[in-house]
């Protein structure tokens, strides 16, 4: 039996492929509308302001964790805040994230502005420093920044998009203006991974939601060498580094040739497949489909067997979901899947 361990040893250990009492596990979008605490919040303060008060976004970072008992917490945040700070006119809509003028020429790209975000974004680094404080170092936080296609897919579609139509043809018939936009995004997310981490964040996390958009050869020139730029640049920073893409089995090789700690999947490929592919000495994360939890506990069980029985018993794995966690979700199901994956694990 190995000694029962603190969340954040068992998380990191996790990460670096090292033994752990039991499997870790944290849950994509934890914090959100599935938690009537959250919805309850979000009657009295919009979302971009929520995630601009540090006392709230704290107060539910930390609330997601003690309600599920996950080993982590992601800080209370959005992929689109520090794009905002860019200069970028983002809104949240029924529809989801919306831009009223969407980025679509070099002088819009231009016009964006670099940041610092301990300057621009310096109510995240004290939202970070108070979740901490309330951890104690008991449980780790993750801080995360989206990939550069998801957020480029933001602002060049304006909003969530089918096709990617826009965000494609600039890519493809003018790719000088499109590495423009990708690179001075790399810089920024870079940037923002690090303040994250000095600012307390024992993990970070880079979410390429829509990086399944592409076939290899693309991939590897749109994504793939931004991933590498950002995570050689934040070489030096020692804490474990996770890098999650959906719709992107066909190019998992490049998600670990970029040289993150974890490499984090959706459903579309089993864990064991994934890890004859990359080999026994890459951590992994992943990957239950989250709409496994509007199943029954029995039902729902017999799926977390199935996906710890994919994992194996290679220390290196975070059990997760394969995407975010989605609002109709009981938050008792969820709470259910923390407590079955640490009961089925312990070691
Ligand atoms: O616990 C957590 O993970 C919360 C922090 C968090 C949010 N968004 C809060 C949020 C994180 C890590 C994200 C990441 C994010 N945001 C991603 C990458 C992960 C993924 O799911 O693919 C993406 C693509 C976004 C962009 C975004 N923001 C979308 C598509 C939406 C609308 C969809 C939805 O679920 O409503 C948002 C808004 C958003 N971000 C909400 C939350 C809780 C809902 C806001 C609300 O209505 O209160």
């Amino acid at each position: 039996m190995v000694r029962a361990m603190s969340r954040s040893t068992r998380f990191v250990d996790a990460c670096y492929g090292r033994p752990t009492d039991c499997t870790p596990v944290w849950l994509m979008r934890q914090a959100g509308r599935y938690q009537a605490s959250y919805r309850e919040i979000r009657k009295t303060v919009s979302f971009f302001d929520l995630c601009q008060n540090p006392e709230i976004a704290a107060q539910v970072t930390v609330t997601a964790v003690d309600e599920l008992n996950a080993d982590a917490g992601i800080i209370f945040s959005d992929i689109l805040v520090p794009v905002r700070a860019m200069g970028a006119p983002v809104e949240l809509t029924e529809k989801g994230p919306q831009l009223a003028t969407p980025i679509r020429t070099r002088a819009d790209i231009d016009a964006l502005k670099i940041i610092d975000p301990n300057v621009e974004c310096s109510f995240v680094m004290d939202a970070i420093k108070q979740t901490c404080a309330a951890f104690d170092g008991k449980v780790p936080l993750i801080g995360f920044a989206g990939g550069p296609v998801t957020l480029a897919s933001y602002l060049v579609e304006g909003g969530h998009s089918n096709n990617f139509m826009h965000l494609k043809n600039m890519l493809y018939a003018d790719p000088e203006t499109g590495h423009a936009l990708l690179g001075k995004l790399a810089t920024m997310i870079a940037r923002h991974l690090r303040a994250q981490a000095e600012a307390g964040c024992g993990a970070i996390q880079l979410f390429e939601s829509w990086g399944g958009i592409f076939g290899p050869e693309d991939f590897r020139e749109f994504a793939f060498r931004y991933h590498k730029q950002i995570l050689d640049e934040l070489s030096d920073v020692k804490v474990p580094k996770l890098l999650f893409g959906t719709g992107t089995a066909v190019v998992l090789e490049q998600l670990k040739e970029a040289g993150p700690d974890v490499v984090g999947v959706d459903w579309r490929i089993g864990l064991d497949a994934a890890r004859k592919r990359l080999g026994p000495d890459t951590p992994l994360q992943g990957n239950l489909d989250p709409c496994c939890l509007f199943m029954d506990e029995g039902p729902l069980k017999e799926r977390i067997q199935r996906v710890l029985a994919q994992a194996g018993d290679n220390p290196g794995y975070i059990f997760n979901l394969g995407h975010g966690i989605l609002p109709p979700t009981k938050p008792e199901r969820a709470r259910f899947l923390v407590d079955t994956v640490h009961e089925l694990t312990r070691r």
